[in-house]
């Protein structure tokens, strides 16, 4: 077969070791040729690529970003946008187009399955908030770089008698808050599952202070809010697909903190970091398992499908379900949260 194939949207931890899966067994056992699009639909739009072969996939496994790059482009907001997808996917003489990326890079793959180009997905978000997967790959790499952040805030905090705000990443789904907030033992979690209660957020820190800790931690996720009120964001200006650039929650949360408990605060926000770097094993592992789903699909003649982890085993939906909805924190890990908040 000739396959393409494309990294869309916000980079993560794992990108490469799903090329690499995809490539090597193509390759190895079926003989197949590939297409690698840089930048996400812009390199498919423009015709732009670069060969993958055994050697350009060598010596990735272990290394974050993407050898593909990638970019937010938005197929639907340029005029003759899919003719030109389709024009170009045909000169390739393409059998089939794998595309990595979350709901917004598999919203442009249905669309082009509407137009018969054999697409597969595959699940990718540090958010971990695709629906139809019980994971997607980036986001135990990011959860890990989380949970050493808050490790490494406690003792700072307490050499000051401080309460840290550490602000991570999470449109609309809290996953990395909870997880690295539970994991990291932090006092107070806030997701944007849950508006912001701030009376409610300085009675967990007083009844710390009044139990002899003079200092706490504080997990945000960048889409927690207040009741009534917007995300904070960096300027109005929106992404390709009408996102605007969160940022801010924590600066804002410390402040109110500072103002109306007297203890002093800070911020940090982790931002890009958890995106970066090497990917965990975990998800070197479940890239690999979808990278080598992906191809077997492919060679299965069965398109349209999004390769996904249910429970502990892969296997695929179709991609309309994939991008239906957001997956959010549950009740389980509210629960738990709350479990370890003292009462009130
Ligand atoms: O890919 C998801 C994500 O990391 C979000 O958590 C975050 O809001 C966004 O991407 C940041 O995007 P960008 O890198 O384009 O600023």
């Amino acid at each position: 077969m000739r396959i393409g194939m494309l990294t869309g949207g916000g980079d993560c931890p794992g990108l490469n070791a799903v090329i690499r899966a995809v490539v090597r067994k193509g390759i190895l056992h079926h003989g197949d040729e590939f297409v690698g699009f840089m930048e996400g639909w812009r390199g498919v739009l423009d015709d732009v690529t670069m060969p993958l072969d055994l050697q350009t996939t060598s010596g990735i496994l272990h290394r974050g970003g993407t050898i593909l790059r990638s970019s937010r482009t938005n197929v639907k907001k340029i005029s003759g946008g899919f003719d030109k997808c389709v024009e170009v996917i045909t000169k390739h003489k393409l059998d089939c187009l794998i595309a990595l990326g979350g709901d917004d890079t598999q919203s442009i793959s249905l669309a082009l399955v509407e137009r018969g180009v054999k697409c597969i997905g595959v699940p990718k978000t540090i958010d971990n908030d695709l629906s139809g997967t019980d994971a997607c790959f980036g986001f135990d790499t990011a959860m890990g770089i989380a949970t050493e952040a808050v490790d490494r805030l406690h003792s700072t905090a307490e050499a000051h008698n401080r309460v840290i705000v550490c602000e991570v990443m999470g449109r609309d789904a809290g996953w990395i808050a909870i997880t690295s907030g539970i994991a990291g033992g932090a006092d107070v979690i806030l997701v944007p599952e849950v508006p912001i209660d701030m009376d409610e957020v300085c009675r967990l820190l007083k009844a710390r202070w009044d139990a002899g800790k003079k200092f706490a931690i504080v997990v945000a996720a960048e889409g927690a809010k207040l009741p009534e009120k917007d995300q904070i964001a960096v300027g109005d200006k929106l992404d390709s697909f009408g996102h605007v650039r969160l940022s801010g929650i924590g600066q804002m949360l410390a402040e109110e903190i500072e103002k109306r408990t007297g203890y002093e605060t800070r911020s940090v926000n982790l931002g890009h970091t958890q995106r970066g770097g090497t990917p965990s094993a975990f998800d070197r592992m479940l890239a690999t398992r979808y990278g080598i789903a992906a191809i077997d699909l492919a060679h299965a003649g069965n398109f349209g499908r999004l390769v996904v982890l249910k429970g502990t085993q892969i296997t695929d939906i179709p991609l309309a379900e994939a991008i239906a909805a957001t997956r959010t924190v549950g009740a389980d890990l509210l629960h738990v949260m709350k479990g370890l908040q003292p009462k009130g």
